[in-house]
């Protein structure tokens, strides 16, 4: 996720001068925030920034509706925190790291990225109980808000050239019956060389054959891999670790999921949540 991460970075750099200052606005209230008590307006430039930061560096674990991720961030339309932010001063540090140990990586940005995504974040809580709404009416399941017939449509332009639901996804939604999972196992996959948990998808297998130069082959799950040596778990539960010299021995590695995560870049949450909404059906 590093080479994500930098985009955002140097955006953030042409940026800075043209940054303005987080909004402060009007004071907001001090003791407890209920939701859809009225809060003050966001700069809408700010936000929209922090929307785009938002959907690269925090959607996956914080789920793109902020409800809690794939990768195992908490909801944060009920995060304290967040709710009682109000420029930045708690969600920032959070984003810097102060989190680090309940399994939130520091992220790197520049404040003016962080205070930005704060910004979002806060707009989005402002909208939480908004237009008369008790706030339950946001909790039905957030998963399933795509719409299945486009989801079929970008599943027969993007997916169908390695599966089909007549064939290995047949019946996938009967085996995975849970949405939230049934989404990780072909989005979190992606993440995988990413920063944070290894996301629990459970055949993203890296393995490796290697032919040595009398013919044999030495095959297993790929340990590691250099310029100078690769190390292949065998089947046996043995290790090999075999000295490389340029491409001697041949090495092919194969990465079950390395498909899913080069569309990564490609699908916007819409597609995947109308993915989800489709494969649910295919029961
Ligand atoms: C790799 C996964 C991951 C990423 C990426 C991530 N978070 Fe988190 N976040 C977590 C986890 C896990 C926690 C819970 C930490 C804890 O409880 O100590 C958390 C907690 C938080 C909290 C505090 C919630 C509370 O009430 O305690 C906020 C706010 C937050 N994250 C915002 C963000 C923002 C904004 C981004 C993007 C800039 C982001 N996170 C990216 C995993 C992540
Ligand atoms: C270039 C090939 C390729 C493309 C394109 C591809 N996948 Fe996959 N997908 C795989 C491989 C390989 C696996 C792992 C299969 C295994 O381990 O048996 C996999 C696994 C999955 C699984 C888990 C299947 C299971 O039985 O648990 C799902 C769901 C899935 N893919 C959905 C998708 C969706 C949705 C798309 C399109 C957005 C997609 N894939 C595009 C190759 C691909």
């Amino acid at each position: 996720m590093y080479w994500r991460l930098a985009i955002p970075i140097s955006l953030a750099c042409l940026t800075a001068a043209f940054a303005q200052p987080p909004q402060t606005a009007t004071p907001r209230p001090t003791g407890g925030f209920v939701p859809g008590q009225k809060r003050a307006a966001e700069d809408p430039a700010q936000v929209d920034r922090g929307k785009s930061i938002y959907g690269i560096s925090c959607r996956a674990c914080h789920g793109a509706d902020l409800r809690g991720g794939d990768i195992g961030g908490p909801n944060l339309l009920r995060s304290q925190l967040s709710l009682s932010d109000q420029k930045g001063e708690k969600i920032v540090p959070v984003i810097q790291g102060s989190l680090q140990a309940g399994g939130m990586p520091a992220i790197p940005m520049s404040p003016e990225d962080a205070h930005a995504v704060a910004a979002y974040v806060r707009s989005v809580l402002g909208t939480i109980g908004g237009q008369g709404r008790p706030p339950s009416a946001m909790e039905p399941p957030s998963i399933l808000v795509g719409n299945a017939a486009d989801g079929k449509v970008f599943f027969q332009s993007k997916c169908t050239g390695c599966h089909s639901v007549d064939g290995d996804l047949k019946g996938i939604a009967t085996r995975i019956p849970d949405p939230r999972v049934l989404q990780n196992s072909w989005v979190a996959g992606m993440l995988r060389t990413g920063r944070g948990p290894a996301p629990q998808t459970p055949r993203n297998t890296v393995t490796a054959v290697v032919t040595l130069t009398d013919g044999q082959k030495v095959e297993g799950k790929l340990v590691r891999i250099d310029d100078f040596t690769v190390t292949v778990a065998k089947a046996d539960g043995t290790q090999q670790t075999i000295r490389r010299d340029g491409d001697v021995p041949k090495v092919e590695v194969k990465d079950p999921l390395a498909a899913h995560r080069e569309l990564y870049p490609v699908y916007t949450d819409k597609n995947m949540h109308d993915v989800t909404a489709y494969l649910v059906t295919v029961k």
